[in-house]
């Protein structure tokens, strides 16, 4: 008898068979002591599934019946109840269905391997599940008919794809066979009770299905028959089979014309998704030209393992800005489809993540959070959740420390999972032989580039097309038609004005400039050159963005753009803030602005496509252009989607003109282990050691095979070998008291086990570098000897990132004039540190100096007093004018020192000595996090609602998080300036989304609040990066 319980709008057994239950259960203590109140209490006023004769009744008898006979072995006597079981299930099912089997009452428990397949090819999953476990655990050794039978539909697929079975995701899990805890008891203690974890099992099913039963008969029987139905499609059917669309329910399809407009497959897209190495998940490396179409491959595959394997997915994207625009692209996803996206950047990102019992989730990080999450999931034995890694522009991986770090995170994959696929994608590879290596990864490219992307090149006022077959690489093309009054000739002689003319305002354009201050240089020289009717186009719109941009600004707007505005021109560089960015990018996607002057960053930041790409000139600062960095230029030329056409003109100068080679390949992508010391080697070798992921010399040996490095023994330095590196890099860390133990002088292959030290496992732990971690302890030691409390300036110093420290150079009369507004208690700080008020004094009076002051110390104070105004003020613009520093660069500032502190919190966490620092850091981190009025913050945690729009939403009322999820879009745009529709539909999707987040982890929170002894040392806010 089947009975909605419409509260929980579960499957409920009542309270008689409850009461029933709880008797039987009475007996032998082994099987008492797992049991679980809160599932007692689940299950409290549920009906059952059969009335009297039901299956848990039944079970329940069995479990009486062998609970009775006490001189069963416990190995036995879990092949006793499996049998028993098994038996009683199929007869059950025979009465009730027309199944297909055959009734085989007489049959003993497993002496029929058909019998037994066939009585599971009958049950419900997740009740099949359950024996499979209980029969794992039974007989350890032995191969059962049930789980060979399930071993061999999975194998089948090649071991790739995951059983059917599993799409019943309230279905209880395996524990890993490393779970210590699995081990410590008796395999049938640990089995608890039969009935109860059939109990979780339909509970499982009753979550995971949405069916509607009723009371009735009829209903009931329809729904059982449903269940049985779709528990049988899912066992028969292969698991590669469960959906139209490439696996996936068609609904996929239409969620990708819907919300992408994407109608079919490009030829290369379908073929890359029914590759053969695919199918049998091996890893795989792809690379096509950019806008080529390599995003929707990946979120296919994503999809697949999310839906069809049930498993968690880790997407890693290469800054911060993009990261957000892909949680806010997939939320809509997961929303109709039941995942989580869980965007792991900026302030974002819980380590280690919730384990989600129903719903799996797709992480979406940065590198350097990504790296944190893999180990985070090392750390707790749960990297096997992780079913597949998605590596978007692959060829990071040669890009300094970022690309050490992501070398890091794949090897530490590749090692520790044999399960976790990897996928990397780029337009950019070249030696993809050392990749697939590196990887053991499959290849697959192709030319595709769905808009044809023309390549010219400028030299005085001949444009030339990029052109292979002839001798330079480039043929004549045409002249540049203009009329340059002399004048003009001067000011812009590399005839900028007459290219960007050819395009605007009726196409959009990028002019990619060397350095920031060139770009907003050449904003000003186009726009002040411009006709006049440049103005009347989308006068309107453009009016509002300066209102808007004035708003962010708290009433200024930059004098550069509010002159380049009106013309539809404005720059694009990192001395911009995040609000100002965000708009200015809104504001060129909609066509209000169609000439952005920028520098590389913008090349693989956001998807900011134009008609033309013109670089200024073959430079960036003062390197000159890498082949790599040329080809994602002009790759913002022509997308798919957007622009029928696209073309990119290079300006190069008479005398560079040997330099441009368009015959040269990519560059190779190397490993930077060696050349990021602390950040690479070392500090892999330190984190090997304090995730146990290899503790001997040789183990550790082991490892470093399977890294890039590895793979480019080349790069050594000519008298190492890589184990005389290797050798060199863990004594460092063991004379930097790190770690502990011996590596033997003659023996290299020693086998005794290395340990971490306290100081070494802070260090991995907080993602400190290592080439500070030292200074750091230090430092905090000193400030336990008298911390001034008396404001948070001290505290703000031992926060003020060290790294920053090189990108300063103070300016000494606003040093003085600072240092002479604190307190006395203050003024003590920089004594403390190492900063005397002479010195200070002098260096504002232009005197010389004699003591020697340490420069990095100076520096470092001159930050922490920008971030003491900042945290006063909550001002960028006015803290920015106040110390003569771009805004950019004090939010940079800003957001480096919070992470620095968030990392730093974590370091002290680690260490008893520094306990008293934890209440302190915990409430300068959130300061940092959030420089902005405490009611705004809320909102800000909606992906894509910064400060600015925060301002404006609470201003219209909506005030909280549940206040924007039940927005009406419409409403917003009405209510909300420079708000679009489609932004509207965003927020309050996205809104809708971190509310539904929020409560599932409060939820999880509560319930786990004993259990999950990590989220005391994961906080939620870790601010890496
Ligand atoms: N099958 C398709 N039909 C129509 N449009 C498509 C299709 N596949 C992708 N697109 C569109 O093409 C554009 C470029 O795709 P995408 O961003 O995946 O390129 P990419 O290969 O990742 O390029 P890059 O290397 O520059 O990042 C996107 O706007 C995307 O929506
Ligand atoms: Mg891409």
């Amino acid at each position: 008898m089947i009975r909605v319980n419409r509260r929980r709008s579960g499957v409920c057994i009542n309270q008689s068979t409850s009461n029933r239950k709880r008797r039987v259960l009475m007996a032998p203590v082994s099987f008492l002591q797992g049991s679980n109140d809160s599932e007692e209490d689940m299950f409290g006023d549920y009906d059952s599934f059969y009335g009297n004769d039901s299956l848990i009744a039944q079970v329940d008898d069995i479990e009486h019946k062998y609970l009775q006979d006490k001189n069963i072995d416990v190995k036995a006597a879990g092949e006793v109840v499996l049998g028993n079981l098994q038996s009683e299930v199929h007869q059950k099912e025979q009465d009730n269905f027309s199944g297909a089997c055959q009734k085989h009452d007489s049959d003993p428990p497993d002496g029929n391997q058909e019998l037994t397949e066939s009585i599971f090819n009958d049950l419900p999953s997740s009740q099949l599940l359950y024996f499979e476990k209980m029969n794992e655990l039974s007989s350890a050794s032995r191969t059962s008919p049930v789980s060979k039978g399930r071993d061999e539909r999975v194998n089948s697929s090649s071991d790739k794809v995951r059983d059917p079975l599993s799409f019943y995701a309230g279905a209880e899990r395996r524990s890993r066979p490393t779970d210590s805890s699995s081990h410590s008891k008796p395999a049938l203690c640990k089995a608890e009770s039969l009935k109860d974890h059939l109990k979780s099992a339909m509970t499982g099913n009753a979550r995971a299905q949405t069916l509607q039963v009723s009371k009735t008969k009829q209903l009931k029987e329809a729904v059982l028959s449903e269940e049985i139905f779709v528990a049988r499609k899912a066992i028969e059917s292969p698991s590669v089979d469960i959906g139209p669309f490439y696996r996936l329910p068609s609904k996929v399809k239409d969620l990708f014309r819907q919300l992408r407009g994407i109608e079919t497959l490009y030829e290369w897209q379908h073929d890359c998704l029914t590759l053969e190495s695919l199918q049998q998940r091996k890893n795989l490396i792809y690379s096509l030209p950019t806008s080529g179409g390599k995003t929707l491959v990946a979120e296919i595959i994503i999809l697949q393992e999310l839906l069809c394997r049930q498993k968690d997915v880790l997407m890693i994207l290469p800054y911060v800005a993009i990261v957000q625009e892909k949680v806010r692209g997939l939320s809509s996803f997961g929303i109709e489809l039941g995942f989580l996206v869980e965007e792991y950047a900026g302030s974002k990102g819980r380590f280690p993540p919730i384990k989600r019992r129903v719903k799996k989730s797709l992480y979406i990080a940065t590198i350097e959070k990504g790296h944190a999450l893999v180990n985070s999931l090392i750390e707790t034995e749960r990297i096997d959740d992780l079913g597949l890694v998605v590596v978007d522009e692959l060829h990071m991986l040669g890009e300094g420390s970022r690309g050490a770090i992501l070398e890091i995170t794949l090897a530490k994959i590749l090692y520790t999972s044999k399960t976790t696929q990897i996928i990397g994608m780029s337009a950019t590879l070249n030696n993809v032989g050392d990749l697939q290596k590196f990887l053991q990864a499959e290849y697959y490219t192709n030319n595709f580039r769905p808009v044809d992307l023309k390549e010219y090149i400028k030299i005085r006022d001949t444009i030339y097309a990029v052109d292979s077959k002839s001798e330079n690489g480039f043929a004549f093309s045409r002249l540049l038609n203009f009329k340059y009054s002399s004048n003009l000739e001067r000011a812009d002689p590399d005839h900028i004005i007459a290219l960007v003319t050819e395009v605007i305002p009726k196409y959009s354009c990028l002019i990619f400039c060397p350095t920031k201050k060139s770009c907003e240089n050449v904003a000003s020289l186009v726009c002040k050159y411009l006709k006049k009717e440049f103005r009347a186009h989308k006068e309107r719109e453009k009016e509002d963005l300066i209102k808007n941009l004035k708003s962010i600004g708290n009433g200024t707007v930059c004098p550069v753009l509010k002159q380049t505005v009106p013309f539809g021109i404005a720059y694009h560089h990192s001395g911009l803030t995040n609000d100002e960015r965000k708009s200015i990018e809104e504001a060129y996607s909609s066509g209000v602005l169609c000439l952005l002057a920028c520098t590389a960053t913008l090349a693989a930041g956001v998807n900011l496509p134009a008609r033309r790409v013109i670089l200024r000139s073959p430079y960036i600062g003062n390197d000159f252009l890498k082949k790599n960095q040329y080809k994602q230029m002009i790759g913002r030329a022509g997308r798919a989607g957007i622009d029928s056409a696209g073309e990119s003109i290079l300006i190069v100068q008479e005398k560079d003109k040997h330099l441009v080679i368009f015959t040269n390949p990519l560059e190779n992508c190397y490993s930077n282990l060696l050349l990021e010391l602390t950040k690479g080697m070392q500090s892999l070798l330190l984190s090997l050691v304090g995730l146990k992921i290899a503790v001997t010399y040789e183990e550790v040996d082991n490892f470093m095979c399977c890294t890039l490095l590895g793979v480019q023994q080349q790069l050594l330095p000519k008298e190492k070998s890589l184990s005389e590196v290797i050798k060199d890099g863990l004594e460092n860390l063991i004379e930097k008291g790190l770690l502990k133990g011996t590596i033997s002088e003659k023996d290299h292959n020693s086998k005794s086990a290395l340990t971490i030290t306290p100081l070494g496992k802070a260090t991995y732990k907080s993602s400190i570098d290592l080439a500070y971690c030292n200074l750091l302890y230090r430092e905090l030691r000193k400030g336990l000897e008298g911390l001034v409390l008396e404001s948070n300036l001290h505290l703000l110093y031992l926060s003020t990132p060290y790294d920053m420290t090189f990108t300063c150079s103070p300016d000494w009369m606003i040093y003085f004039r600072q240092f002479n507004q604190l307190s006395a208690a203050e003024r003590k700080v920089a004594d403390i540190v190492g900063v005397p008020e002479s010195f200070i004094t002098k260096k504002a009076s232009g005197q010389a100096i004699r003591k020697n002051v340490d420069n990095a110390v100076v520096n470092r104070l001159y930050l922490t007093f920008v971030l003491y105004s900042l945290l006063k003020e909550t001002n960028i613009w006015s803290v920015s004018e106040k110390f003569n520093m771009s805004r950019g660069y004090v939010q940079n500032l800003l957001s480096s020192a919070a992470s620095f502190a968030s990392c730093l919190l974590h370091f002290c966490e680690e260490l008893e000595e520094f306990w008293v620092y934890k209440a302190l850091l915990t409430e300068l981190t959130k300061q940092l996090t959030y420089c902005v009025k405490a009611e705004l913050i809320p909102l800000m945690e909606v992906a894509g609602v910064l400060e600015a729009r925060a301002k404006q939403l609470y201003n219209a009322g909506y005030k909280t998080l549940a206040h924007l999820a039940n927005a009406n879009p419409e409403t917003l745009v009405r209510m909300i300036e420079h708000l679009s529709r489609r932004q509207a539909k965003q927020i309050v999707s996205s809104a809708k989304y971190a509310g539904s987040v929020a409560n599932t982890e409060l939820c999880l929170n509560k319930k786990y609040r004993t259990s999950v002894t990590n989220l005391a040392i994961y906080p939620t806010l870790m601010l890496r990066y």
